[in-house]
């Protein structure tokens, strides 16, 4: 590692400011190339964009080749510039959306899915991706849970670390790696009444029993840099909360890397007032230790007036610059500023037929098998003559890509009409818009379905309907798609739901009526092949929910992981009347954590533990027998959760400790098994202390959140 210090005392208080600021790619390029859309800009003087540290949103090996080369040849210091992006999924070949992701309950595809977007990233010149996403999903009315790994604080911490891992290896300088940002910290999914930036108020053990593992995971595993989020926690926006950055962060957790603030929230922490002015603004976030300030301008405009007022001093602004430059050197850019970037190896590599068929194989562990009255899989028309009518919005669209969605692009994906068509026959009438709805079409629709012998129905929301800013009130399928669900229902034929969205919806009537309904997700590029893998029956479903679906938006949040109150549904003193419910609708889930389908059907034996008092240090076993009691292999997760019943805080009703993906033939038996210890039974007790406390506890293997049989243990 190069020592900077010298470099650092021969730049001038204005170069610094600038190697701590990020500009949009657009001051690098003729057209706009940065996605965002977002309309702020400020004028970036010559002196700045000369002297820049980094850049947000550009890729492409010759252009990113040109502006470095350019930028080398105008810095005084030889610094190269670091392009950061948001390859969140995937850079132009698509994944599914993380959430999607999440359901696999498989870590090892992530971290696949998270190399082949380094590799392409790197390629086109990127040198950083803000990903993972690290901030527990709590309430589906907000946008980004899309982005999320979903609402289990285990499984977050498992996908953080395999993104991390996924794009970085061991060394970020080896080649088609990239460095890892994780964000938003922190608590950003706690957004209020799920509305994006909105305040959260969150008390610090919900934080370090549920928000933080993710976050610190993904800090354990080795990501770079830590991205500030929008809101204010506890009073206190993210941007400027040195407890959470100076205190947890580096304190705490020990992290070395660069912050980096979301971007123009060092600016808005003006509007949330915590700020008088820009000048009060930076002097927060850079008390707080938010090194880079991404695309505004308040350090580069105020810092010299903060230090001469004796309100900063420039050792802190230097501590930035040698975080930046540091990282920059581990990336190896001091050596080869254009690291990867290389035209040739763009077009071998960015969406080749391998990655096509890693983003296949990954939709299909991602989707998520709601209900089957034994209608799939879809016989073909050769197995047994029947006439297959698919409809709906969905039916013949390309919008399988989520908003976050990087250089992927709709013209790559099929329609599910033109995947069907290549495996069976079938007729197609949309019928619907996903919001707009013309008489003369649903009526075709309609009876195009009275004239068929087994209806799919592709129903969803629009890609912009779920990701940042992208709020909802209303959970349900949007437009008119429930009406013309009822029409297609009514018609009596057997019917099949896709769902092509980026948050659990309220769906009971669809549930309720449709003979099965299959969780698609926004799929990615390969989706619809997927999707036809799996409606044929070539590849059976085995993806998990990792977030609730409630009846109702009324139910959010909704959690599996929440705390029993004093007056459960179930309880021996207060009558059902006075227990903590609705009078006008369910208080458990329509799908809960942990739920899917598959092929075959499993029969879960008792619980047997290897003893019923486990003592300090000690560990047991827990297991129980599993039967595959269908007439086609499967695979099933057995999920291992645990109750503390009784501790010095109240402790959620059930905890994911571990799980076991374990495929059986028809009829084979085996038994799942666990290791219980005591590390597992830790939590942040009342007197701030992380301790196993002793007591009675009970162990569920089960199938999801809310079945399974349970055994008791008692910690001594
Ligand atoms: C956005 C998002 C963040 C993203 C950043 C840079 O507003 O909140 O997730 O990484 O800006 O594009």
């Amino acid at each position: 590692m190069r020592d900077f210090d010298e470099l650092i005392k021969r730049m001038t208080l204005k170069e610094k400011l600038a190697e701590i600021t990020q500009l949009y790619g657009d001051e690098y390029t003729e057209d706009d190339s940065t996605f965002m859309g977002i309309d702020y800009r400020f004028e970036a003087n010559r002196e700045m964009v000369d002297n820049v540290g980094s850049i947000l949103g550009v890729s492409g090996a010759a252009l990113i080749k040109e502006a470095q080369k350019k930028h080398l040849e105008t810095s005084k210091h030889k610094i190269p510039l670091l392009f950061m992006h948001d390859i969140i999924h995937g850079f132009k070949t698509i994944f599914p959306s993380p959430l999607a992701m999440s359901c696999t309950w498989q870590p090892e595809l992530v971290k696949e899915s998270a190399e082949i977007a380094a590799k392409e990233s790197a390629v086109s010149g990127i040198h950083l991706t803000f990903s993972p996403m690290c901030d527990l999903a709590r309430d589906a009315r907000w946008g980004r849970v899309v982005e999320t790994s979903g609402e289990d604080p285990f499984l977050n911490s498992m996908f953080a670390k395999a993104y991390v891992e996924g794009y970085q290896g061991t060394d970020v300088s080896e080649q088609y790696r990239v460095a890892s940002c994780l964000k938003h910290f922190a608590a950003y999914g706690m957004a209020e009444a799920g509305r994006d930036y909105n305040t959260t108020d969150v008390s610090e053990y919900e934080l370090r029993e549920k928000h933080f593992p993710g976050y610190r995971a993904a800090v354990d595993a080795g990501a770079k840099m830590v991205m500030t989020s929008f809101n204010a926690l506890n009073g206190v926006p993210s941007s400027g909360n040195k407890w959470l950055f100076q205190d947890v962060l580096r304190k705490e957790w020990g992290f070395r890397g660069t912050v980096i603030s979301d971007c123009t929230a060092i600016v808005e922490m003006i509007y949330h007032g915590f700020a008088q002015d820009e000048a009060e603004a930076a002097k927060k976030a850079i008390d707080a230790g938010v090194d880079i300030e991404m695309v505004s301008n308040t350090y580069y405009n105020s810092a010299e007036r903060l230090i001469k007022q004796g309100r900063l001093s420039e050792d802190q602004i230097d501590l930035s610059v040698k975080r930046v430059l540091e990282l920059k050197e581990e990336l190896g850019l001091f050596d080869n500023p254009f690291k990867d970037a290389d035209e040739e190896a763009e077009k071998k590599y960015i969406l080749c037929r391998e990655h096509r068929d890693a983003a296949r194989k990954i939709a299909r562990e991602s989707m998520v098998l709601l209900k089957n009255d034994g209608v799939l899989p879809v016989k073909k028309n050769d197995e047994k003559k029947q006439k297959i009518f698919l409809t709906g919005p969905y039916a013949d669209s390309r919008q399988m890509l989520d908003l976050w969605s990087a250089y992927g692009e709709e013209k790559d994906c099929l329609t599910l009409r033109e995947v069907l068509s290549d495996e069976m026959e079938i007729s197609c009438i949309p019928g619907i818009g996903i919001l707009d709805y013309e008489k003369e079409q649903v009526e075709n629709a309609v009876k195009a379905a009275e004239d068929s012998d087994i209806i799919l129905l592709a129903l969803g929301e629009e890609p912009l309907m779920s990701g940042e800013s992208n709020s909802r009130m209303d959970i349900g399928l949007p437009g008119y798609q429930q009406q013309f669900a009822e029409r297609i229902f009514a018609v009596g034929k057997p019917v099949i739901v896709i769902l092509y969205n980026g948050r659990p919806l309220a769906i009971p009537e669809i549930a309720l009526k449709a003979n099965a309904v299959l969780e698609a997700w926004f799929p990615g590029t390969e989706g619809n092949h997927a999707v036809c893998d799996i409606l044929t029956g070539a590849y059976a479903p085995s993806g998990r929910l990792t977030m609730s679906f409630p009846w109702a938006v009324g139910q959010c949040p909704i959690y599996y992981n929440c705390y029993s109150t004093g007056r459960p549904s179930k309880n021996v003193y207060i009558s059902e009347r006075f227990s903590s419910r609705y009078i006008d609708g369910q208080s458990v889930p329509l799908y809960p954590f942990g739920y899917g389908l598959t092929y075959t059907t499993f029969e879960y034996g008792e619980v047997i533990l290897s003893d019923t008092v486990m003592r300090r240090n000690g560990s047991i076993m827990a297991q129980c027998s599993l039967k595959n009691t269908g007439d086609r292999a499967g695979t099933e997760t057995v999920q291992l959760y645990l109750q503390d019943i009784s501790g010095s805080r109240v402790r959620p009703v059930r905890m994911l400790k571990d799980f076991r993906r374990i495929t059986l033939k028809p009829g084979e038996t085996c038994q799942a098994v666990f290791q219980i210890d005591e590390e597992m039974l830790k939590f942040h007790t009342l007197d701030k202390g992380f301790a196993a406390e002793t007591g009675k506890f009970k162990i569920y293997i089960a199938e999801n959140a809310s079945t399974g049989t349970c055994a008791e243990f008692e910690l001594v």
